[in-house]
């Protein structure tokens, strides 16, 4: 089990000094335990802002959020958490960036090895043990980032726009490599995104958000079967959304 319950949450930025910001108001999301969700919204409405607090990097200024009833305080490694800007250890080679968290919590060798072939194979970068962050190409990095937070076996992925800076092609791989590995192993998701077409590609549901400060201004439950092909991208049943979805970030 592994829900998100986003309940009544607002959050200013500076809230009592003499220029108060206040970026998300009154959000309430219920995010079932193994689901993938997309969070999209025009930039600045506060959709970092919301995946950090679910990080438990800093707390709302009201509301709450709760993991299966717990309220979020903190970071925990059950709650990991991608960036879009690697965030690999260039003195590291792939495998010992991979094991950083187990060992750090003091895994044995034998451990630290099981964990980094699993999560290598998983993300597709066996053959580059080895090798070090500046030899490998941004899409390689970000692997490497997410077999990182894998490795930690978290219940809940929270993934801020990982792909933004990769070409069209990559990118495309590295959804649908990243649809594998969610079947496989049913982490609960959040991705944020300001492409429509890889919130559609990816999720079950895409939460859309209205500019600042931000709220929930639609909920799209996205039906299109699993698993996802890259030929769903040109049906009717998906272009259909992503105009749908298009003309609400319009407005
Ligand atoms: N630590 C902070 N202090 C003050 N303002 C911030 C801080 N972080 C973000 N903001 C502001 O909050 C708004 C929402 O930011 P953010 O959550 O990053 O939006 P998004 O990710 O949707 O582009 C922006 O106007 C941003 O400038
Ligand atoms: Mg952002």
């Amino acid at each position: 089990m592994s829900e998100i319950v986003v309940d009544n949450l607002t959050h200013t930025f500076g809230k009592g000094s003499a220029s108060p910001l206040t970026v998300l108001d009154g959000i309430n999301l219920k995010l079932e335990s193994g689901s993938f969700n997309a969070i999209v919204g025009t930039s600045g409405c506060g959709k970092s802002t919301l995946l950090k607090m679910m990080a438990g990097l800093f707390d709302p200024s009201d509301g709450q959020m709760t993991l299966d009833g717990e309220v979020i305080q903190g970071t925990d490694r059950r709650r990991g958490m991608v960036f879009q800007q690697d965030a690999v250890f260039p003195w590291m080679t792939v495998a010992r960036n991979v094991s950083y968290g187990p060992r750090l919590r003091g895994a044995s060798r034998a451990e630290q090895a099981e964990i980094e072939e699993k999560w290598i194979r998983m993300v597709g970068l066996t053959g580059f043990e080895d090798r070090w962050p500046r030899e490998l190409s941004g899409g390689m990095r970000k692997r490497v980032d997410i077999g990182r937070v894998y490795a930690n076996d978290p219940d809940v992925l929270l993934m801020d726009e990982p792909f933004g800076a990769l070409d069209a092609q990559t990118k495309e791989r590295m959804q649908s490599d990243l649809l594998e590995t969610w079947s496989a192993t049913r982490k609960t998701v959040v991705f944020v995104t300001h492409d429509l077409e890889e919130a559609i590609f990816l999720a079950d549901k895409i939460i859309v958000m209205s500019a600042r400060p931000g709220r929930v201004h639609h909920i799209e439950e996205v039906s299109l079967p699993r698993p996802r092909t890259n030929d769903m991208r040109l049906t009717d049943d998906f272009l259909a959304i992503k105009r749908r979805l298009w003309a609400m970030l319009e407005h």
